[in-house]
């Protein structure tokens, strides 16, 4: 199957390409045990939900300095809280964003699984599935919006949006490697963010071009397909 090549060249472009964020371990680097680490993840998925990389990280380190763990934040009042995520919008993701804090601090530490992850509050699919491979490494299979692209692209998915999510799903899960499930995931947001743009894919920068059914089929921009309107 090509799929253990796909996720291969996939991390060994990782290894030489990631963006370094202030949220983010060193690509290969073994999972922290510090219980700060999935606090940290945990708060920049949440952040970068609706909201841009650029954007994000000046709120993530004001964020972080200021509670540097879940108790901390679980020890804040909502309205200070509110008053420093002023700014980012999507105002719901704060107020979830104490409650999660206490719920978590109450339960002595994050959950480690998808399902757990997915009951808190302000923690859907993404975000459960996110936090689970990168704070966790387990192996979720995490599908946003520029990982929709990619995989669209790579395996030539010519259904609409949103019928074709089932299929993306189904082809991202077939790619997800059991090793470094946050790694990868990361690395697939990565490449659709730079380099498999919407408008103008960058294929000849593409750690995957030679596999890319979307690139074979000569208009790879053209995927995903819209909605019929
Ligand atoms: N968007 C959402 N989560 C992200 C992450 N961990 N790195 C880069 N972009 C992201």
């Amino acid at each position: 199957s090509a799929s253990p090549q796909i996720s291969r060249l996939l991390i060994d472009w990782y290894d030489a390409n990631a963006r370094s964020l202030p949220w983010r371990n060193p690509p290969g680097a073994p999972l922290p045990r510090d219980p700060d680490w999935p606090y940290r993840v945990w708060l920049s998925e949440v952040m970068l939900q609706q909201t841009t990389v650029a954007a994000v990280i000046p709120y993530f380190a004001a964020f972080t300095e200021r509670w540097p763990s879940i108790a901390d934040l679980a020890a804040a009042r909502e309205d200070e809280v509110m008053a420093a995520w002023a700014g980012l919008g999507y105002y719901s993701r704060a107020r979830n964003l104490v409650k999660c804090a206490r719920e978590v601090a109450a339960l002595g530490g994050f959950p480690r699984t998808e399902a757990e992850l997915r009951k808190l509050p302000g923690i859907g699919a993404y975000s459960a599935a996110s936090i689970a491979a990168i704070a966790f490494g387990e192996r979720a299979v995490v599908v946003d919006a520029n990982v929709e692209r990619v995989v669209a692209r790579l395996f030539a998915i010519t259904e609409p949006l949103p019928g074709a999510r089932k299929a993306i799903r189904k082809a991202a899960e077939a790619i997800t490697p059991t090793q470094r499930a946050g790694d990868f995931a990361q690395a697939m947001m990565d490449l659709g963010a730079q380099t498999c743009t919407a408008r103008r894919p960058r294929c000849l920068l593409c750690p995957l071009s030679d596999h890319c059914e979307g690139r074979a089929s000569g208009d790879p921009e053209k995927l995903p397909v819209k909605p019929p309107r």
